[in-house]
């Protein structure tokens, strides 16, 4: 028979690769949990509607990456791209404004985008995020920013820089639109298929198009820090204080465009070199989005947020930061009745909370010893037929080889140093 593989660009996370991951998912929880968050687990099938609203229609996620389809009742349900857009229906849908006047909101789980794959580039990926709903005060961007940088900060992941701007507000897009429709205009015939459409549909995109003629007349087209609104302005430059005050180092970017239509005022991202991550620089990203709450039509309410992706995290990641692994008691049973022994032993450690493996069949003490050393023990618990005869166990530490007998009724309290 021929053997099954995972879907294209969707991936298993295989046992060995388990503690880089735990690692990273506790110091987000960890962190976020420091500053008041609370987690919030939505489903990964959504109606299709919510990313075309919540996203965007006129965005890649959208148009081109989401996984959408019509069940067999005939509704239309597409698996999340990310996790903003389902936090905010269910802060509207169960009305949480009613219970307290912000909530901060963290979430953890898979996402799913029919992107081409890449190094850091995944169908399936895990993205943590966490979203502040019901603040408007710059107070929040600075936390949020800043919160992130912790974060990243906490797993020790090097050379990453800070990059922030402001989108300004509603009123702002509809300029810059204009201007960038204008600039862009003037070479349309340069353009890529792609961007000609955008031009249309939503000149912002034409800022992030990957195709080279379209980089570089974007690299000379007007900067949206040159239109915010007076309110916008003071906001990001209030933002921009109190981040110099925590001590939150950054780098104003003015040419940055996040992928999704959502964001008003500021916007951030926190990228890794490129030599280690190569195009898929951007671990973090995230920024205020003052309009979704209404758009999903819940009371007009202000939210900033961010998420990043699991994987890219776990790119820059030193091994040597990871906490030690528990350490593993194999106990293995020798002679007559030994599997059996080795059970009865094996349960009374576990009841006194070590990590324990015990031998399921009675086989030579050299082969038991020898899988005990391939499944990573430090310890072995040997429960022989002479010992067993005295209450007696004999302890071996796996590094030296070295051995003594100790009664069972010591044998926790001699294995203390491997709980
Ligand atoms: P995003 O920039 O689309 O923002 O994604 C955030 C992060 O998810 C990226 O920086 C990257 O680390 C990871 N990511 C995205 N796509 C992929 C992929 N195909 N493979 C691997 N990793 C990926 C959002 O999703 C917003 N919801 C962020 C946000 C939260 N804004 C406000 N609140």
């Amino acid at each position: 028979m021929s053997v099954l593989r995972s879907v294209k660009g969707m991936h298993d996370v295989l046992p060995g690769d388990m503690a880089r991951w735990h690692f990273v998912e506790q110091t987000y929880r960890d962190t976020v949990e420091r500053y008041g968050y609370e987690e919030i687990r939505t489903p990964i099938l959504e109606p299709l509607e919510l990313f075309v609203r919540g996203i965007g229609e006129a965005t890649d996620i959208v148009e081109k990456e989401m996984y959408a389809f019509e069940d067999k009742g005939g509704d239309r349900l597409a698996l999340r791209p990310e996790g903003t857009a389902s936090t905010i229906r269910a802060y509207v849908q169960h009305n949480l404004q009613a219970l307290r006047p912000y909530h901060k909101l963290y979430y953890l789980g898979p996402m799913f985008r029919r992107e081409r794959p890449a190094k850091g580039r995944f169908r399936q990926f895990y993205q943590a995020g966490a979203e502040l709903v019901g603040v408007e005060e710059p107070t929040a961007d600075a936390e949020i920013v800043e919160m992130a940088v912790r974060f990243v900060e906490r797993l020790g992941l090097a050379r990453v820089s800070v990059h922030l701007s402001s989108l300004g507000d509603a009123g702002t897009r509809p300029i810059f639109r204009a201007a960038l429709r204008d600039h862009f205009a003037g070479v349309a015939g340069d353009l890529c298929e792609d961007c000609n459409r955008r031009l249309e549909t939503n000149p912002l995109r034409i800022l992030d198009c990957k195709v080279e003629a379209c980089r570089r007349h974007a690299d000379k087209a007007p900067l949206v820090l040159d239109y915010l609104s007076d309110q916008a302005r003071s906001h990001f430059e209030e933002t921009r204080r109190m981040l110099d005050r925590a001590e939150v180092a950054y780098v104003v970017d003015p040419t940055m465009v996040r992928g999704l239509d959502y964001y008003t005022r500021t916007i951030f991202e926190i990228k890794g070199a490129a030599d280690t991550l190569g195009a898929q620089a951007t671990i973090v990203g995230g920024g205020r989005y003052n309009d979704l709450v209404a758009g999903l039509g819940g009371v007009p309410t202000p939210a900033i947020g961010f998420s990043f992706g699991i994987e890219r995290v776990l790119m820059l990641l030193d091994d040597a930061l990871l906490p030690q692994p528990r350490p593993l008691v194999f106990v293995v049973g020798i002679g007559d009745g030994g599997s059996g022994r080795a059970q009865v032993v094996a349960r009374e450690l576990r009841a006194a909370s070590f990590r324990v493996e015990a031998s399921y069949a009675t086989a030579s003490l050299r082969s038991q010893l020898k899988r005990a050393d391939k499944y990573g023990a430090a310890v072995a618990v040997i429960a022989g037929q002479d010992e067993a005869g005295r209450q007696a166990v004999t302890v071996r530490e796996m590094k030296n080889g070295e051995q003594r007998e100790v009664p069972v009724a010591e044998l926790a309290a001699a294995l203390e140093d491997f709980r």
